[in-house]
């Protein structure tokens, strides 16, 4: 028996045993470095292959905790779902937690709040060290470097971004790797603003929070994150309309024109994302005007717009509409989306990486 299956039977320092099937690794020839992006939603690492193709490997943010019995272990080996037994528990993770909760009739957990670990869930940080393993796979060689996201200063909530900070730190040096924190707003500069020798605007429009980044020449002249996202409008939007918020969520996801709503549900979600892109800019505004020793812009710049957040359709036309209303401190040329929303902040985080 391979000490890794020794080690899986007896249990890891945590108490925490595995079974269930064995991840498939694809067996990929990666070169060095990776990047990983931190989400309240979803957990996205990044490597490149010898070829200079990037790989991603996303899983959602989100287990589910099951009785241990018969029945239920049946169930999981033949859905051939991984789950883990943890303090008299089972465990499952990730995509397959959403299939289970339908199963069950009730809703994943979510160890991740706001952008940041949550209060509600601080025993899952076993199921985070898993959903970190699972999305990242084991470091090449012994302190592979992995640059990983987290929230840039936040301005509207007192958060603990050190704590979650350093918790990260810890786990994935535990796994092998060797860990370098990056404002999420600023991996998105990384992978998108090449072009513009790493100067203008990129935002991650996430679930938990909008993460921001003005950024002159690879350096950020200011790094900051709101609490409102994504959640923000589906929760905001499910109140005035007495529905649940996975409701809402689902409205929302399933494809909304924000330019052109069609009922009264999809108006509320479309006056909740107006008011967020109307926040974000004003903050940035406010931000940016009192800033001390802020660097000259000499050209105007781009706004990169990543995350989910950013995918509904019309999201940029919006963001144009409001613009207009604001009388923004630096000159904008462009407003756009990033070429992968889903996917910018680990390719932004693994170019960082492989600097
Ligand atoms: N097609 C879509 N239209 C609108 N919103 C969407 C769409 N698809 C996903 N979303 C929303 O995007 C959000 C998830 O985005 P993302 O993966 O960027 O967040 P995250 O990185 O996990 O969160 P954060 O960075 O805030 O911690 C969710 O609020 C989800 O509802
Ligand atoms: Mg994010």
């Amino acid at each position: 028996m391979s000490d890794e299956s020794k080690k899986k039977q007896q249990g890891n320092d945590e108490g925490v045993v595995q079974g269930g099937p064995a991840k498939q690794d694809k067996g990929l020839d990666l070169a060095m470095g990776r990047g990983l992006d931190i989400g309240t939603c979803n957990l996205v690492s990044a490597a490149q292959d010898k070829n200079g193709d990037i790989h991603y490997r996303s899983l959602r943010n989100a287990f589910i905790d099951v009785e241990i019995n018969d029945f239920t272990k049946k169930m999981l080996t033949k859905l051939g779902v991984q789950y883990i037994l943890h303090q008299k528990r089972m465990y499952v993770v990730g995509n397959p937690a959403f299939e289970l909760a339908n199963i069950f009739n009730r809703e994943t957990r979510r160890p991740m709040a706001a952008g940041l670990l949550s209060p509600h869930e601080a025993d899952a940080l076993p199921i985070i060290r898993l959903l970190v393993s699972q999305t990242l796979g084991e470091p090449a060689r012994e302190n592979e470097p992995c640059f990983f996201s987290v929230p840039g200063d936040p301005i509207d909530v007192q958060m603990n971004v050190m704590y979650h900070r350093d918790i990260f730190n810890g786990l994935l040096t535990k796994l092998g790797f060797k860990p370098t924190p990056i404002a999420e707003g600023h991996a998105v500069v990384f992978a998108e603003l090449a072009d513009d020798d790493f100067t203008g605007i990129g935002i991650s429009c996430g679930a938990g929070m909008f993460n921001i980044c003005v950024s002159y020449k690879t350096v950020p002249a200011l790094a900051f994150s709101t609490s409102r996202g994504g959640d923000w409008i589906d929760n905001n939007a499910a109140m005035v309309l007495g529905m649940k918020a996975p409701r809402v969520t689902a409205i929302k996801e399933k494809g909304i024109d924000l330019v052109q709503p069609r009922n009264r549900e999809e108006e509320a979600i479309v006056i909740y994302y107006r008011n967020l892109i109307n926040y974000t800019l004003l903050n940035i505004k406010k931000r940016f005007e009192s800033a001390e020793n802020m660097p000259t812009f000499a050209n105007p710049v781009d706004i990169v717009c990543s995350g989910g957040t950013a995918l509904a359709q019309g999201f940029v036309d919006l963001f144009a509409q409001e613009f207009k209303n604001v009388e923004f401190p630096l000159e904008v040329k462009n407003i756009r989306l990033a070429s992968d929303p889903l996917n910018a902040v680990a390719q932004g985080s693994l170019i960082a990486a492989m600097q």
